[in-house]
């Protein structure tokens, strides 16, 4: 573990390069909800097993039956068996019918998703990462095709998530900018794979995606394009009665008024926005630069500064700049001795602020915690 004074940028996504130490706070959240996760799955494993087991003595008593049935022997003139019969009629089958383990199985199950549920995410933690992707886009600049094909881990095979952000900042903020791009994106995805690639984390289909996109096109003054996406959208599903009414009105609208043409999408205004182009240029290394250090000044050296213990094991130290004066000390402390500071920093964090006036303020731009 190494110590370096770092500028807290945070970002609260899990899949950000792991070389990313000051966003280890957020980064702690998500761990701790993969945790929690990992006990569900186990739980849900015992659910699956229980309900197995269940099933399987159901197809036992199904295939005994059957197979009594079928047994020409087995006549109802044999007394032993009418008694079989009957009593299979009167007890087995009623205890069959309505035996409560399925229930118990699942309340099981219940329970053990409730003990854990505080502890899980919400919708609003939901919409937070949602916006938190929009924010990630922005002050790095990144296009949603290039973070969807893998700009954060290449080798992940998990189908991004691309309709349910989109979804969530078209609806909930009428953030049609941020909006068009997400849902562009699930709309060409889904449309290659039509039919084939429906995953069930995302909720989402090629109509679905179609439809907000259309919807975000269209508050956003493109009816053209709107109608466009409407018509393939009847395409997939013809009987759809209100995207019928809606190429309708496009069509009464484009024939009235045309497409409502403006200055291009904008962001949506945050506070301090002159605050958040200084900040989001210096994240994309468009700020001042510092002129390159001659390597000649630089070295490294044992530290002893004259302490006993540091005499028994000296700080390593390695100096990367004079001016300003940086520099970098190794195994300052061991990776289980940091665990251990984060763990009893945790609970202790709060979001981080920017100066407002004389006072502080949190800024949506801003979601790191110190
Ligand atoms: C509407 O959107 C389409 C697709 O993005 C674009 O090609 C077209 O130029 C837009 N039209 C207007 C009027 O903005
Ligand atoms: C956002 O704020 C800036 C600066 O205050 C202003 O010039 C711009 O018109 C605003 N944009 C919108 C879409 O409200």
């Amino acid at each position: 573990m190494r110590a370096v004074g770092v500028l807290g940028l945070g970002a609260l996504l899990a899949w950000l390069p792991p070389a990313h130490t000051d966003t280890f706070s957020a980064l702690r959240s998500v761990r701790q909800a993969r945790g929690n996760e990992g006990r569900l799955l186990r739980r849900l494993r015992a659910y699956l097993r229980e309900e197995s087991a269940r099933l399987r003595r159901l197809s036992r008593f199904y295939e005994k039956v059957r197979a009594l049935h079928q047994d020409p022997g087995a006549s109802v003139d044999n007394p032993l068996l009418a008694f079989s019969l009957i009593k299979r009629l009167s007890s087995d089958w009623p205890s069959v019918v309505y035996s409560s383990e399925a229930t118990e199985n699942s309340r099981a199950l219940h329970v053990g998703f409730q003990e854990l549920q505080r502890e899980l995410p919400g919708a609003e933690d939901l919409d937070g990462a949602a916006r938190a992707l929009m924010r990630l886009q922005d002050v790095y600049a990144l296009s949603v095709k290039g973070m969807a094909n893998g700009f954060f881990q290449p080798t992940s095979t998990d189908r991004p998530p691309l309709y349910s952000p989109g979804r969530r900042v078209a609806y909930d903020t009428g953030d049609y900018y941020h909006s068009i791009a997400w849902l562009e994106e699930a709309v060409s995805r889904f449309r290659l794979s039509y039919g084939s690639w429906n995953p069930e984390e995302e909720r989402g289909s090629l109509e679905d995606a179609l439809d907000y996109l259309a919807f975000s096109y269209f508050m956003a003054g493109n009816i053209s394009h709107a109608l466009t996406l409407s018509r393939e959208f009847l395409h997939y599903d013809p009987s759809n009665q209100r995207v019928t009414r809606n190429v309708a009105k496009y069509e009464k609208l484009l024939a009235t008024h045309g497409d409502r043409v403006g200055p291009p999408l904008q962001r949506p205004n945050v506070t301090q926005l002159q605050n958040r182009d200084a900040y989001e240029e210096l994240c994309q290394g468009l700020g001042a630069q510092m002129a390159p250090e001659r390597p000649s000044h630089l070295g490294c050296s044992y530290e002893t500064n004259g302490s006993p213990y540091l005499l028994l094991q000296p700080a390593k130290k390695e100096t990367l700049r004079l001016q300003p004066y940086i520099v970098l000390y190794h195994d300052f402390v061991s990776d289980a001795e940091a665990e251990t500071i984060k763990g009893l920093a945790g609970p202790w964090l709060q979001r981080s602020v920017v100066a407002s006036g004389e006072k502080q303020q949190k800024v949506e731009y801003r979601i790191s915690k110190r």
